[in-house]
């Protein structure tokens, strides 16, 4: 089995559990989009605890290529982004930088903003489902936007500049939540967005939204008000902690049998996959304060099993999804996942079962609510029975969080596993193999 990168390759030897203590820094999924949003400022912006992971490099390769000058600060982790000298970027750099990102799509408004014109590359889908961007297309035509689509991409004007709207998301979508208020800071009126996302990191974009002066109000039902400012300015934001990260290593304890303290990981942010953790069987201990934590640890005694369903906020996250099947592989009885987020983020349990594990996929909504999958043919429903002794496999990544599932899996199996395309992982998990190797994992390139 190979990919196309030969060298992505690393050796796991199972049976090992994960002891001891790994630190998560800012979340991924709002540092990039802070980083994205320094390019409204007039003034530079200081962001604090950036992890080293290749998104917030690709983000920072696309900001370089338009002009924003981008620094390493006094503090490590702090990133200093001045954007006073904003230009055009070539079309063909824009192409080859982006890569797989799904970021480049939230460049619009405040390239719209700053330049009249935002070129996005051909995002296409991904391993984990289709992953559209029309909600982002209809709310930036409604704020004015023209999207002129060519082969290479999508070329868009607002040749009568951006007027706050109302807006209704079909679904509560991260993204296209994110496209809406970094378009609407600076648009001329009042716009209403209804059926908003309201995840952490979005209330977290807001505050550093806020921070540039803009004036933003968070209503209950998923309402979210944004009033047009004139200007902005540059921000210094230490961002929320990476809860998913957090859950991930949560999850590898349990798996592994293993006992983690996660600095940095915040309570707030988790409750709903605390929950679950305990279901299961797992045993938490919270520590707060500016150096607190959480310590995940497995009891020792039989895993229970749970049903899941993944949802929006304030839901079970879809990206805690993964690293808790394998977990769930260890609990005594059927559990259930649905999930309703995206509409393919099953297919990696096709490995777990290579390495013995018993999860058979449905393409019924096997969860309380019917989502928006039932009846389309996705197998988007599993059942997890265990427990089930897992070995030692040879598995290719298909992508981020799945692939920490697998390394997982592999740590927990009986025998030498090899697994393809690991640096998927450093998408997301910053020194994930120095963190893995310090945690006890014996793990090599070969
Ligand atoms: C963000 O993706 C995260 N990515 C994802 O994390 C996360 O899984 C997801 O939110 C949900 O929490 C980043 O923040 C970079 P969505 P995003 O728009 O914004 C559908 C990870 O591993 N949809 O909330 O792209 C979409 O297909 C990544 O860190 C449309 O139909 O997710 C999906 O079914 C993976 N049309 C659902 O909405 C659209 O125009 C939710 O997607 C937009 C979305």
């Amino acid at each position: 089995m190979t990919t196309d990168r030969p060298n992505d390759v690393l050796r796991v030897y199972g049976n090992t559990p994960l002891r001891g203590e790994v630190r998560v820094r800012g979340a991924k999924n709002l540092v990039s989009k802070a980083m994205v949003a320094a390019l409204l400022g007039n003034t530079r912006s200081h962001l604090y605890d950036v992890p080293r992971i290749r998104d917030v490099e690709v983000v920072r390769g696309l900001l370089e290529l338009h002009g924003v000058r981008v620094t390493d600060g006094a503090e490590p982790g702090e990133l200093v982004l001045d954007p006073t000298n904003v230009e055009r970027a070539n079309v063909d750099e824009i192409n080859v930088h982006a890569g797989s990102s799904r970021i480049p799509i939230l460049f619009c408004g405040p390239l719209l903003h700053r330049l009249g014109h935002a070129f996005i590359p051909d995002l296409g889908g991904c391993h984990i489902g289709d992953r559209p961007i029309d909600f982002h297309l209809a709310a930036l035509r409604q704020f004015g936007a023209v999207v002129d689509k060519t082969p290479q991409g999508m070329h868009i004007t607002a040749p009568n500049g951006l007027q706050g709207t109302k807006f209704e998301l079909p679904y509560p979508s991260v993204g296209a939540t994110e496209q809406v208020l970094l378009t609407a800071v600076l648009a001329d009126g009042v716009t209403e967005l209804r059926n908003a996302a309201v995840e952490p990191e979005i209330i977290d974009l807001i505050c550093v939204l806020q921070k540039m002066g803009a004036i933003i109000t968070v209503h209950t039902d998923r309402v979210i008000e944004i009033e047009g400012v004139k200007r902005l300015e540059g921000y210094r934001h230490r961002p929320i902690p990476d809860r998913i990260e957090a859950a991930s290593w949560g999850a590898a304890a349990l798996a592994t049998g293993g006992d983690l303290f996660v600095r940095g990981a915040r309570q707030a942010d988790m409750m709903t996959f605390l929950n679950v953790f305990r279901s299961v069987g797992g045993q938490l201990e919270i520590h707060d304060g500016p150096d607190g934590g959480i310590r995940f640890y497995h009891p020792g005694d039989e895993l229970r099993a749970v049903a899941i369903e993944t949802d929006v906020h304030p839901g079970f996250m879809t990206d805690w999804q993964q690293p808790m099947v394998v977990a769930l592989t260890q609990a005594r009885g059927l559990s259930i996942m649905h999930e309703t987020v995206y509409e393919r983020r099953l297919g990696y349990t096709e490995a777990l079962n290579q390495m013995g594990a018993t999860i058979q996929t449905y393409r019924e909504c096997l969860g309380g609510t019917p989502c928006r999958f039932g009846r389309r043919n996705f197998r988007h429903s599993a059942v997890i029975a265990g427990p089930t002794k897992l070995h030692a496999t040879d598995v290719v990544i298909p992508d981020l969080r799945a692939g920490f599932a697998h390394v997982i899996a592999a740590l927990a199996a009986e025998g030498c596993s090899t697994v393809y395309g690991v640096s998927l992982i450093n998408r997301g998990y910053e020194d994930f193999e120095a963190k893995l190797a310090g945690l006890g994992a014996h793990i090599e390139r070969p």
